[in-house]
């Protein structure tokens, strides 16, 4: 049972008032697993994946979200919208719900995972699907709340970052101190910068003695941050982080330059091969951009670093049962055989 819920557990670090309504549909406080496979491959000291795909909605975005949404509610406001990729809109599209606000969610047409969409759908959002990317889709929503009184919930929105920076909590809570290294994809570069918030903030607490190297990961097709300039046409199978121009860059390049980490490039080859793995060695199921941060410590480790005295964090940022074409898409098929016995024996073989 979880005792407290995540408003509750980490009020004194979050912006809420006494008016502010205490929400919970069960987000946060998601586990923190060792790996059983990855960390030996890798020569890691000790490798850890923190599933945020166990979050109600099946993504990080639940932490952020809960905070926006309770705060736009306390300041009375009856409508919300962002622009997503697909996890964003079905975390805003729930936390809506609660309270019957008005939910825009502007996707790109034909680019969401599945899942996502069969979210945002059932949870009664109304879905904006535009012919133009993410980026595009950003922009058209800031546009719209400059002119009306609707609440972005993006991550520009800073009650995002406050709730996502508790997942850093956590992870300090767990282990005791914050691990050497933090491996996390960027897609907006909201998470990263939130994630390096919330270990700022508690190793101010006296909550942690140290702060992490953060290790964020963009995919080759997308990645603006490494390259240095924005990509107007972003490409890559992980829809998740399908982004050009990520709004919190700068906040994302500051989080690598004070933590000592690095940006970096995964290919879209090397974040299926970790998402495969994951699947198949450890018995995650990640969504596709998920791995990108396992697909960054694979390439490292390839290219020779030692992380044999290092504690490393990798986070799974959502659940790969949102997006199951790209899971039969990239796995084996099932065997198709008449319903009897010897068929089944000749399939299994020799045991
Ligand atoms: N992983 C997943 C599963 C995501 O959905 C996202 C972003 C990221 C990583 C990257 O996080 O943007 O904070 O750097 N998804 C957004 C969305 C953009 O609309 O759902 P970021």
């Amino acid at each position: 049972m979880k005792s407290k819920c995540l408003l509750e557990k980490y009020r004194e670090y979050l912006p809420l008032t006494n008016s502010t309504p205490i929400i919970s549909i069960g987000e946060g406080d998601t586990p923190l697993v060792r790996s059983k496979f990855l960390e030996g491959q890798t020569g890691c000291g000790a490798l850890y994946f923190k599933l945020e795909g166990c979050n109600p909605t099946g993504s990080f975005k639940d932490r952020g979200m809960v905070v926006a949404v309770a705060k736009a509610t306390e300041e009375r406001n009856r409508a919300i919208i962002c622009a997503s990729t697909g996890n964003t809109s079905a975390s805003a599209a729930a936390y809506g719900a609660i309270f019957g606000l008005k939910v825009l969610v502007v996707v790109p047409r034909g680019n969401i995972a599945l899942g996502k969409l069969a979210q945002a759908m059932i949870y009664g959002a109304e879905i904006l699907a535009i012919d133009g990317n993410f980026d595009r889709a950003l922009e058209l929503v800031r546009a719209i709340t400059d002119r009306h009184p609707i609440i972005l919930v993006n991550s520009l929105n800073p009650h995002r970052i406050e709730g996502q920076k508790t997942a850093a909590f956590e992870i300090i809570d767990t282990l005791g101190d914050a691990p050497d290294c933090l491996f996390i994809p960027v897609g907006n570069a909201g998470n990263i910068t939130a994630y390096w918030k919330g270990f700022l903030d508690y190793k101010r607490a006296g909550k942690a003695g140290k702060t992490p190297r953060m290790m964020g990961f963009e995919a080759e097709g997308s990645a603006a941050i490494v390259k240095g300039k924005p990509i107007p046409d972003p490409t890559t199978f992980a829809s998740a982080i399908r982004i050009g121009n990520p709004a919190s860059w700068q906040k994302a390049v500051a989080a690598r330059d004070e933590s000592g980490g690095i940006i970096d490039i995964v290919t879209d080859a090397e974040i299926l091969e970790a998402y495969q793995l994951l699947g198949s060695r450890e018995g995650i199921f990640g969504e596709p951009a998920s791995a990108a941060s396992v697909a960054g410590l694979i390439k490292m480790s390839k290219n020779g670093h030692d992380f044999s005295s290092k504690q490393i964090v990798c986070i799974v940022t959502g659940s790969g049962l949102k997006d199951p074409d790209t899971a039969i898409r990239n796995a084996r098929q099932p065997f198709e055989l008449p319903a009897n016995l010897d068929a089944l024996e000749k399939a299994i073989g020799g045991f």
